[in-house]
């Protein structure tokens, strides 16, 4: 058999997808397993989004679309930066995506070429050292541990410029930790990125509907609007509103940076298909109750969470402020044994907690922090104070 290209190599299958599906087998296996691994939301889209589907199927032209996106789409998603605060935008500043993951591979291919660098924070969400190394860039990873709340730091960000990396990709609220970076926090990092002039920024801020404790969501060019051109901000309906499946990511930036995503999509995709596009183009612009209700009831959860992790010995869970994740530091249980069982790493653990307690959860090290777990909250509701116990259990049995 002739060889598979080197670039595949480099693609790791994705250790979340790992533990989900061990965690599905043995519940295949009727064991009685509560997940708190997959970060998707627990809610569908309303019935407005249902609707424009389906009248959008009665009238489909079965034809290819805009490489760029439907203008509906367009004038939808632009409305909705707007209301998040970018402003000067039009829709040669626009670009669409099969979902924002392929809206970041694309600007992997716009922005880096082979050896560039790409600086981003760790914990990352996994698919940015992925696709650094499918394109075959430098990932410059960036640790901000649980001692600092997962934040990245001014000076950290200053010290990583200064090696003048083509991108620097960044994440708020963040996956896998749930933190959320306030408008200091922002401003500060903003004066960093305004010295240093030859570097892309891209953020992925895809849950900027889910931010907590009246923080708001913020944004670089808020603090300095002349960063505009070089910042590029990447969105989804995915989490927002319920919708991962039906694949729509979008981006806001520069006119040439959305004209070279919208070149890279005549040949990736072609188009986001037109059922798809009417029920993106009604979840942006019609009621905004379900992602409103979603928020509230997430920041409930996250109370919730954060009481029961922090009140186990040995474990601290910085408090999250955004998205629907937990990253407690769990790092006090490594050198320990669960009934027999050594545990001297955050993937043996989390390998025993499933195996002895039935909760699956993802190992830190996915995400570039070997210390901390990511629980995703968004099981059904009555699996959330159970998946809890059962963790605070294990805890306790450790010797
Ligand atoms: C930080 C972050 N960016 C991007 C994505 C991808 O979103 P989409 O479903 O729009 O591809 C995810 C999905 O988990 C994510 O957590």
């Amino acid at each position: 058999m002739p060889q598979l290209a080197q670039r595949v190599g480099r693609a790791k299958p994705s250790a979340i997808m790992v533990i989900a599906s061990q965690a599905k087998q043995l519940k295949a296996a009727g064991r009685d397993i509560i997940s708190f691994s997959i970060g998707v939301p627990n809610f569908l889209p309303g019935e407005h989004v249902y609707a424009a589907a389906r009248a959008a199927l009665e009238h489909d032209s079965g034809q290819y679309g805009s490489n760029r996106g439907a203008e509906p789409l367009l004038d939808a998603f632009l409305k909705h930066v707007e209301a998040l605060g970018f402003s000067g935008y039009g829709h040669a500043n626009l670009a669409v995506g099969i979902g924002a993951k392929q809206v970041l591979y694309n600007l992997a291919e716009a922005l880096l070429d082979e050896g560039d660098e790409i600086a981003f924070a760790a914990p990352y969400w996994t698919t940015y050292r992925d696709i650094a190394d499918i394109v075959g860039a430098k990932a410059n990873v960036l640790h901000c541990g649980p001692e600092q709340n997962y934040k990245l730091a001014p000076a950290q960000l200053d010290a990583a410029l200064a090696r003048k990396p083509r991108v620097f990709l960044f994440n708020n609220p963040s996956n896998p930790s749930g933190m959320v970076y306030t408008r200091e926090e922002i401003a500060a990092l903003a004066e960093v990125l305004a010295k240093h002039p030859d570097t892309w920024i891209v953020t992925d801020d895809i849950y900027n509907s889910m931010v907590f404790d009246g923080i708001g969501y913020h944004n670089f060019v808020f603090a300095r609007p002349e960063l505009k051109d070089r910042l590029v901000l990447v969105d989804s309906v995915s989490k927002t509103y319920g919708m991962p499946g039906w694949r729509v990511g979008l981006m806001a930036g520069p006119e040439a940076v959305a004209r070279a995503i919208t070149t890279l999509n005549s040949n990736h995709i072609t188009s986001v298909p037109e059922v798809i596009t009417a029920a993106a183009v009604a979840a942006l612009s019609g009621p905004q109750d379900v992602p409103l209700a979603r928020c509230a009831e997430f920041a409930q959860r996250r109370d919730i969470v954060v009481a029961a992790l922090n009140a186990i010995p040995g474990v601290s869970c910085p408090r999250p402020q955004g998205a629907f994740y937990a990253f407690p530091d769990i790092s006090s249980a490594f050198g320990k044994t669960h009934r027999g069982t050594r545990i001297s790493n955050d993937v043996e653990f989390c390998a025993a907690l499933l195996e002895a307690k039935g909760v699956a959860c993802v190992p830190g090290s996915a995400f570039g922090e070997p210390r901390a777990m990511r629980i995703s909250y968004t099981c059904p509701a009555a699996q959330l104070q159970p998946g809890l116990q059962r963790i605070q259990e294990f805890f306790t049995e450790l010797v």
